[in-house]
């Protein structure tokens, strides 16, 4: 289905009133169907990314907080059976943290129809792990790398471990989790100059890389509309080491725009998240690691499904819950409404 026009992205509100056709999908008021479902395995991280957490880590949720193995493979399976989610992703704080994550990945695998099934990862480990992990089920990954020089690497991350992610790239590449994707922050003053470098080296590699505008979710609330690094310039920097012309491909409800990179078939995506906002095509829904649904990264509300299923909700309770809060979704985002607000939860704890 296309998605309705929205108009104006972040208008806020609901199309309040309308009643809720007798579907099983999740659509909500303005004709959108998530089918795309993103689950955070943990809020907890073995980096420190300045622009995602402070150099002494969050509090971080405590276990019993957490979804069981069980809990979250019979939402997962709640989601794909009744709910028609097609796709799977896997985020964090950083996945491969999480014990059993091969398990729960077998179980997103067994079910019918199967999902894609995806993960977005800082690939620390991958290169012991991408093997396991892709016999368990998974299809392919999207890498976190805002830089290629070792000095840069520790002090964003602040922890000296680019060897391992350049390893567990390569590892995701030759187990076979493909398309290997790329997913870059530029900061400016920090990695602004390695937008023509990170391209080269994922051209080189056969990776997919894209480009992410920075979005006000950090814990710190450093976000700062000026500061960041726009696709607009992004782009300009771009053009300066390559010729960039509009992908063919459809672009869906997919976040980046893609461009051939001198003339293809490489391609290079911008996810212009702030500048130029997708919320119209948006087909996610997300459940934080402790169990909470979002229909947006950006909600300022959640359902808590933790409760009920601990309480014996049934698979049709815990169904309808999914379907009014996704209905109940927002036109978009807002941040670049007077007003906005970021949500009470960083994006460790969201997944992205
Ligand atoms: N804005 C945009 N992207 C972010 N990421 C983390 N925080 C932000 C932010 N504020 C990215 C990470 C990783 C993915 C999970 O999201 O770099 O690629
Ligand atoms: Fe970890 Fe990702 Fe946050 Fe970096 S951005 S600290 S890799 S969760």
């Amino acid at each position: 289905m296309t998605a309705v026009d929205l108009g104006l992205p972040g208008v806020p509100g609901t199309n309040n009133g309308a009643p809720r056709p007798d579907t099983p999908a999740l659509i909500d008021t303005f004709g959108r169907i998530a089918s795309d479902l993103r689950v955070s395995l943990t809020d907890r991280c073995n980096l420190r990314c300045t622009y995602c957490m402070p150099a002494e880590g969050l509090d971080w949720m405590p276990g019993g907080e957490m979804l069981s193995e069980a809990e979250l493979g019979r939402l997962i399976r709640i989601a794909v059976e009744q709910l028609g989610v097609t796709n799977v992703r896997f985020t964090g704080g950083e996945p491969t943290l999480r014990k059993g994550i091969e398990t729960i990945i077998a179980a997103a695998a067994a079910l019918t129809p199967r999902p894609r099934i995806s993960m977005t990862t800082n690939a620390i480990g991958l290169s012991r792990r991408a093997r396991s992990l892709a016999d368990a089920g998974l299809d392919r990954i999207n890498v976190s790398l805002d830089t290629l020089r070792q000095d840069r690497f520790t002090e964003i991350t602040r922890r000296d471990r680019l060897s391992d992610v350049l390893d567990g790239l390569a590892a995701a590449q030759s187990a076979g989790l493909a398309p290997v994707k790329v997913n870059s922050v530029l900061l400016r003053g920090v990695n602004d100059d390695e937008a023509v470098p990170l391209l080269r080296y994922c051209v080189d590699n056969g990776y997919h890389l894209r480009f992410i505008e920075q979005m006000p979710l950090d814990p710190q609330h450093g976000w700062n509309r000026s500061e960041m690094v726009t696709a607009e310039q992004i782009l300009d920097m771009l053009r300066a080491g390559f010729e960039l012309t509009p992908s063919p491909t459809p672009r869906g409800a997919a976040p980046a725009e893609r461009w051939l990179v001198d003339g293809g078939p490489a391609e290079v995506g911008v996810i212009a998240s702030v500048t130029r906002p997708f919320c119209g095509d948006c087909d996610r829904t997300r459940l934080t690691a402790d169990g909470a649904l979002r229909s947006c990264l950006f909600s300022q509300t959640e359902t808590d499904l933790r409760g009920p299923l601990r309480e014996g909700a049934s698979d049709d309770d815990i169904a309808q819950l999914w379907r009014s809060t996704m209905w109940a979704k927002l036109a978009g985002h807002q941040i670049n409404e007077a007003g906005f607000a970021q949500p009470l939860r960083p994006m460790s704890a969201i997944g992205g």
